[in-house]
Order: C-alpha cells, then structure tokens, then sequence
C-alpha cells in the first residue's frame, strides 16, 4: 500500500547531537517554543505542566549540566537553551491546580507541540531522561507535587558527517490494533 509522505516538519525531525556551540536562542523564540507548549490540549484544561529554562551560559544551565549523566555530556551543553519538564503527579495547597490522572499524557503532549514547533522555526530538540532527577529537584526546590521528568536540548543543528545512522521504528501492525490487543491492524 502506498502511504502518503508525512509532513516535512515530522519527515525530517531529527534528535541530534551536533548543535552549533555558538548559536544563541533568541528571546522571542525561546518564548515562541513555550507558547507552543502553552496552547497545547490537556484533560479539563489543567494544564499540568512547568519547564525549568536554562540557556547556555547561564547559572541554571550550570546547574543543569552538572547533573549530567556520562552519555549525555559530549552534547548537551553545547545546545542554546536546556528545558526540564515537570509534570504534576499530585495534589498540595496550591488551589490553582485541579489533579489530573492525565497530568504525564498532557506534559508529553505539550513538549511534542514545542518540538514541532521548534521544527518549524528551523531549530532542533533532543529530548533526555539521562541526568539525576532527583538533584535537579533539590537544586531548583521542585515543590514535592512535581514530577522532573525529561531534559530538552534545543539549539541550531550543524551536521557532521558521522550523524548518519539508520533509523529504525515498529511496524504499525505492531502498535495498532483492531478487533482485540494484539492483532494487527490492516487497513
Ligand atoms: C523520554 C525520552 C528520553 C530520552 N533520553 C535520552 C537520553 O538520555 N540520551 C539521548 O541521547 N537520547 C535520549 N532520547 C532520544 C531518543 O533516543 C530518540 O528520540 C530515539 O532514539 C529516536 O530518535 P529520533 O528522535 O531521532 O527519531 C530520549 C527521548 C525521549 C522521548
């Protein structure tokens, strides 16, 4: 069967490592790629999301990269800006927020929204578990109702030639279902 192209700004999404170590991100599109997360959907509105911003530099970023884990050192630092996304996985005082079962469903959608975007205003994301969450936590009082969940690099991507491995996914049938779990959809 033949399956129509996916949009370029999903067709050539990359999460690289090279980032030009001397890009730096504009205001306006660091407050761009907030804004996309901003205005993504979420259960009953309850917008359960909060990024830590650090741009490279600058005293959270060195916090930031001093949690590091080892893979993730070589290129982390070099992008323009790190993002920590939290969610919130439980209630406290703070009447401004409803709990939602939904709260990481909803993170991970704002952040695919901001990396689209980002997409669209020529940058690229790299997202990243690999740092010590629970020193991130400490090192910038997260009240205990939030989740550190993900880094995310966001710079300029400069392509060198060793970038060029194979991409591999799942195939559809194995990830969508008709009829009961398990049995591949066909179209
Ligand atoms: C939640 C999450 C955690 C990730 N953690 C890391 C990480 O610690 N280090 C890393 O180099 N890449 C990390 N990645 C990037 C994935 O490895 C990458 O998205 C995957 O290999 C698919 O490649 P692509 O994004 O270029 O399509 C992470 C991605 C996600 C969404």
């Amino acid at each position: 069967m033949a399956v129509p192209e996916l949009h370029p700004l999903l067709r050539d999404r990359r999460s690289t490592r090279q980032y030009d170590p001397t890009h730096e991100l504009d205001d306006g599109v660091l407050v761009q790629l907030l804004e996309a997360a901003r205005w993504s959907p979420s259960a009953g509105n309850s917008q359960p999301w909060a990024f830590l911003v650090a741009r490279r530099g600058d005293e959270a970023h060195d916090k930031l990269v001093g949690t590091l884990s080892r893979g993730n050192t070589s290129w982390v630092p070099t992008a323009s800006a790190v993002l920590i996304s939290l969610f919130r996985a439980g209630a406290d005082e703070d009447p401004t927020f409803a709990y939602s079962d939904y709260a990481a469903y909803d993170l991970g959608q704002a952040v695919a929204h901001l990396t689209v975007q980002a997409q669209a205003s020529g940058l690229s994301v790299h997202q990243f578990a690999g740092f010590d969450h629970a020193r991130v936590a400490e090192l910038f009082a997260v009240p205990p109702a939030w989740q550190v969940t993900t880094g995310i690099a966001i710079g300029l991507h400069q392509p060198r030639e060793e970038e060029s491995r194979p991409r591999v996914r799942r195939e559809i049938g194995e990830f969508a279902f008709s009829g009961t779990f398990g049995t591949p959809f066909t179209p």
